[in-house]
């Protein structure tokens, strides 16, 4: 007799997200033993376990991932808002020292305890949509200490919180003003100092490349530190401009390249050929009222795997909701079910360099149990949430 699973969630509709669309199974059941799946089939073969649970036909699919957030900060910028509502762009308000770096004079201000209370409400509203991994990026610090600090509070959500974080180290952001006039040695401070001191507390390294940004040879040697230090690396690229960020990401290897309004063919071209994954966010593309949509179909054709993520963050996108996410992706990048839930799935968890993503044997138990009768409705419906429970390392 196998030894029984610690539980098994049977009577179920599966999206496992194996093969290259949702890999469906009908009459299904997954089990987990030790906080890692370990069965996914037919009901019928399903193994005895200690606990079982009757999911009465609803539809089991991975933990939601997203895979791009700036979840942690301080204050707001719905001032902002109003002043881009009364005619002014996000480049302006950014070049008069509003846009990002108001959100670092806030940052820095606060206490990594306040940085955790105020990212607390954004998470829960996350996990309370099936999200058991978030990706958080640094980048309203802007110095070692305070890049540090945000990338320890990001760490301690983990803690307070059933979630998987991962952290991106976004140095890189912005000029901080004590640089203004030396954005080359603010690149060597964040290469030589902040990049080496991440090691450890950051998963990845992230830039943003534009020209309210970095160009692309700042962005490279902070690529190229990031590599040195054994650091993947992902990018803010194509967002407002095309930089060919895209290309120079995919060179240093990057895990993602995201935004991509403005991504051209050689771009494109890249990211295929060094595998590094397309991660849409059409709520910054919705809050800045960008006019020019992503390259979907060149991507497609390309085969670079799409990843949908929420952005979260004060400037460009305040929304902490996956699900819209998902069905701003269907809307305005015309992506298809499919393309979305991998996106959030199978996709992120590529984006972030992980293991999960999909219901397999050996993968992270998390899953999202949802009351739904077909996929599609989680990418149709808009503010609505249809999760039933969460399951987080098969608890
Ligand atoms: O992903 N593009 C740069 N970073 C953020 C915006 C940050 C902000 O405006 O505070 C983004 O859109
Ligand atoms: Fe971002």
């Amino acid at each position: 007799m196998p030894t029984p699973a610690d539980k098994l969630w049977r009577n179920a509709r599966l999206a496992t997200m194996t093969g290259d669309r949702l890999g469906v199974i009908e009459h299904g059941a997954v089990a987990a033993t030790g906080g890692a799946i370990s069965y996914v089939g037919p009901d019928a073969g399903a193994p005895d376990a200690a606990e079982i649970i009757d999911c009465d036909g609803r539809w089991i699919t991975p933990g939601l991932i997203d895979c791009h957030t700036h979840l942690v900060h301080a204050g707001t910028r719905a001032k902002e808002f109003e002043a881009r509502l009364n005619g002014a762009t996000y480049e302006e308000i950014a070049r008069a020292g509003g846009g990002i770096l108001a959100t670092v004079t806030a940052t820095c201000a606060a206490s990594e305890e306040e940085l955790i209370a105020s990212a607390l409400p954004r998470l829960d509203q996350l996990i309370g949509e099936g999200v058991t991994t978030v990706e958080i990026k640094s980048g309203y610090g802007l110095t070692l200490d305070d890049e540090l600090k945000m990338l320890r509070a990001a760490r301690s959500l983990g803690k307070v919180r059933n979630v998987r974080i991962r952290t991106s180290l976004l140095a890189a952001h912005a000029v901080p003003p004590e640089y203004k006039g030396d954005p080359d040695g603010y690149i060597d401070l964040v290469c030589n100092e902040i990049i080496p001191a991440a090691v450890g507390l950051a998963d990845a390294v992230d830039a943003f490349c534009e020209g309210i940004g970095f160009t692309p040879e700042q962005t490279d040697h902070v690529l190229a530190a990031a590599v040195a230090h054994g650091l993947p690396v992902k990018l803010h690229a194509e967002q407002l401009s095309n930089q060919h960020g895209a290309a120079l990401a995919a060179r240093h290897g990057a895990l993602s390249a995201d935004h991509l309004e403005h991504l051209d063919r050689a771009g494109i071209a890249a990211m295929a050929a060094s595998g590094t994954v397309a991660t849409l966010l059409p709520g910054a593309f919705y809050f800045t009222r960008e006019a020019r949509r992503p390259p979907v179909q060149a991507l497609r054709d390309a085969g670079v795997p799409i990843a949908i993520a929420t952005d979260c963050n004060p400037g460009t996108s305040p929304m902490a909701s996956i699900l819209l996410a998902m069905n701003m992706g269907a809307t305005f990048f015309r992506l298809t079910v499919a393309e979305c839930l991998r996106g959030v799935t199978v996709n992120a968890a590529r984006a972030l360099g992980i293991d999960g993503g999909t219901l397999q044997p050996g993968k992270p138990a998390d899953l999202a149990i949802w009351d739904i009768s077909d996929p599609a409705e989680l990418v149709y419906r808009i503010a609505a949430n249809p999760l039933h429970a969460r399951v987080f390392a098969g608890q």
